[in-house]
């Protein structure tokens, strides 16, 4: 993907709304889309109907921006992102995070429903990503775009430390952790959920490590979170029903939580 391809697309966006410049950008992962409805939306744009971006996958619909304000702020919501594991490149998957980059956003939330790896977590728990281990093809790959970001990126501090903060001062009972970043579209077996505790993980799932990397390229601060819908060492086995069933009940804190942090930025 070229520079003037991404600047395309933001250009589509921003006649399409209007000139609207957001100063957030939210990533609503499976099942915690209800943050947008404390939105109050000046568009919506479905990604089916935005210039450059990828054509969905068989599933259909692949969702859509959401454009307004929260917590006294303008914002983009994304309700539903791009996975790789729909078969879409490692660039096209940081898409979106390119052009609400090019949009203006001075912060990226990240949210998605993980499996707890920690055998402390249980189902419901939100997890403040403090770190991550990308183990999805790497978005950067290829040649630099060099008026986005560098070409060798530090990735020492991917989560933002003040946010993460700020989270804790708002919510006592927050976990935080390391989310493993893996493809999917399979669960872990029980041998992989060791592992990825062995190696440092605290949460697994199949999103979120590429947008990151590409947010912090562009050197935006980034504020991540997993609501832990199942364990995986529990011996129970993990369904996409049981995922989104979680992930919506415990969206309604998670919701909370980015609404107070956005109106303290
Ligand atoms: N593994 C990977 N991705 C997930 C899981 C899991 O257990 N739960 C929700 N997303």
């Amino acid at each position: 993907m070229t520079l003037e391809q991404i600047r395309k697309t933001a250009t589509h966006i921003r006649e399409k709304t209007n000139g609207f410049e957001p100063e957030v950008g939210i990533i609503l992962g499976s099942g915690l889309g209800s943050l947008a409805d404390r939105i109050d939306v000046a568009y919506t744009l479905n990604y089916s109907e935005i210039t450059g971006f990828p054509v969905s996958t068989v599933e259909g619909h692949a969702g859509q921006f959401i454009f307004g304000r929260l917590g006294g702020r303008r914002v983009v919501a994304m309700q539903g992102r791009f996975h790789y594991y729909e078969g879409y490149a490692p660039t096209e998957v940081v898409l979106p995070v390119r052009v609400m980059g090019l949009l203006g956003i001075r912060f990226l939330f990240v949210s998605n429903a993980a499996g707890g790896v920690n055998p402390s977590f249980a189902v419901g728990d939100l997890m403040v990503i403090t770190d991550h281990i990308n183990l999805i093809p790497n978005p950067l790959v290829g040649r630099n775009i060099d008026e986005l970001g560098p070409r060798f990126p530090d990735m020492s501090d991917a989560y933002d430390v003040a946010l993460v903060e700020l989270a804790g001062r708002l919510d006592a009972g927050l976990r935080y952790g390391v989310y493993v970043g893996g493809t999917g579209p399979t669960f872990e077996t029980t041998a992989e959920y060791r592992y990825f505790q062995t190696i440092g993980g605290d949460a697994v799932g199949m999103s979120t490590t590429p947008e990151v990397i590409a947010a912090r390229h562009m050197g935006i601060p980034v504020f991540g979170m997993s609501v832990i819908t199942n364990v995986g060492l529990s011996g129970v086995k993990s369904t996409h029903e049981e995922v989104q069933a979680e992930g919506a009940k415990a969206a309604a804190r998670m919701t909370r939580l980015f609404v107070e942090m956005i109106e303290k930025l």
